[in-house]
């Protein structure tokens, strides 16, 4: 049988990290021993409560549909931790809790754009911004952030994206995968653009919690942007729980009431299971979250310290999240004896090939002359890994 896919699949671009993955994966089967700086998630485990408030949620039956966008225990959490830790005020009907925040960002857009749209995705970008941009049906505008400008938005380029079918614009930070965290001015020139065309702010605060120097601004606190801003944010990363999956919009009711419609009839609700364990997350004792930020910190100072050791290698400080992220075109035009590097998949393929080391091509996120190094690893990972990499490259003429 000849099978058509339809426009909307074959309008999305398959994953550019999952070579570099299955290549690893393959070494490791082979008995390699394999160091891995690609994962986009913490090493640390789930802790022990939120296992504990699972297991009881499961004895006292809590094992049956909920109600679609979010259990009312959930809701209530939500707002107060919203108030607690980012100073922000919701009712429970302004909170939807979806499968992770990737589902969260994708019925926004399912919501809100659709063809004939334009929506404003900053590059670097996490990689499925401008999926879900896609899947909508609408447009993705790319405006290009540089390290020189320390990954900050440049008003100017922004300005010129902006279109009269411009509809909103996807803010990350801090960021996946630069590491960066905007400046409250950056901040605040995003929100009057955002007033000045009447765009909404879609706010992707999935690393809040994994901030070095500064708290974390949530974006809808700022002056005139909480009526346009929609909050995403999850407990993957805060609480290492990327495998429960469960992530959070807050904003304006309506949308919300939109996306939990669009939720109800796609995928009913999140897991009652973990909706259960998101509340001991939430509401539970939040010094494990301190001391994973301090771990983090710890890695970030090294890694960053012997990535910039190595020649050729320049990395800007990342004031948040766990990723590191070189600029490594120094060594493109550089040969292995029989191959040119050109671009980032060259190198990453390179790397794991010659090294061992798996990393993710910049090219993956819109910059091809970078690589994401996750060092949420541990620290002997991460300083044999370094060592490999300085040693691999040192090979390239
Ligand atoms: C920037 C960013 N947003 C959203 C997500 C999705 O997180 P979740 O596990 O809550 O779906 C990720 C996960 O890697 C991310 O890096």
């Amino acid at each position: 049988m000849k099978i058509t896919f339809t426009d909307r699949i074959n309008r999305l671009k398959p994953s550019a990290t999952m070579a570099v993955i299955d290549r690893a994966a393959r070494l490791r089967a082979e008995g390699v021993n394999v160091i891995s700086f690609g994962a986009g998630e913490p090493d640390f485990d789930t802790p022990d409560s939120v296992i504990k408030a699972a297991e009881q949620a499961m004895r006292n039956g809590k094992t049956r549909y909920t109600p679609g966008s979010g259990t009312a225990e959930l809701k209530k959490a939500i707002v107060e931790k919203l108030a607690r830790d980012n100073n922000l005020g919701y009712s429970p009907n302004q909170i939807i809790a979806s499968s992770g925040a990737k589902h969260s960002l994708f019925n926004i857009c399912q919501a809100l754009f659709q063809e004939g749209d334009e929506v404003i995705v900053f590059s670097p970008y996490w990689v499925s911004f401008p999926a879900f941009v896609t899947m909508s049906g609408a447009t993705p505008v790319f405006v290009q952030t540089t390290a020189e400008e320390q990954f900050q938005i440049n008003a100017e380029k922004l300005s010129a994206a902006i279109t009269p079918r411009t509809r909103g614009m996807i803010v990350n930070t801090p960021s996946n995968p630069t590491g960066g965290v905007l400046l409250p001015e950056t901040l605040q020139m995003l929100v009057d653009m955002a007033n000045q065309h009447d765009l909404w702010l879609i706010s992707d605060e999935c690393y809040e919690a994994i901030t070095y120097d500064e708290p974390h601004i949530s974006l809808a606190t700022l002056p005139h942007a909480y009526e346009r801003t929609l909050t995403v944010q999850s407990c993957s990363k805060t609480y290492a729980m990327t495998g429960w999956r469960i992530g959070y919009v807050a904003g304006n009711k309506d949308v919300v009431a939109a996306m939990g419609k669009f939720q109800g009839q796609s995928t009913s609700c999140p897991n009652s299971i973990a909706q259960a364990a998101a509340v001991e997350a939430l509401m539970g004792d939040q010094t494990i979250v301190q001391e994973r930020r301090d771990e983090f910190r710890i890695r970030r100072d090294y890694i960053i310290d012997a990535l910039n050791q190595i020649p050729g290698l320049e990395c800007v400080m990342p004031e948040g999240a766990f990723y590191a992220f070189p600029n490594i075109s120094a060594y493109y035009g550089k040969s292995t004896g029989d191959q040119i590097i050109e671009n980032s998949l060259d190198l990453a393929a390179y790397l794991i090939d010659e090294a061992a080391v798996a990393t993710i091509p910049g090219a993956a996120f819109g910059a091809d002359d970078y690589l994401r190094i996750s060092y949420a690893n541990s620290m002997e990972e991460i300083e044999e890994g370094v060592k490999r990499i300085k040693n691999a490259l040192a090979k390239l003429t």
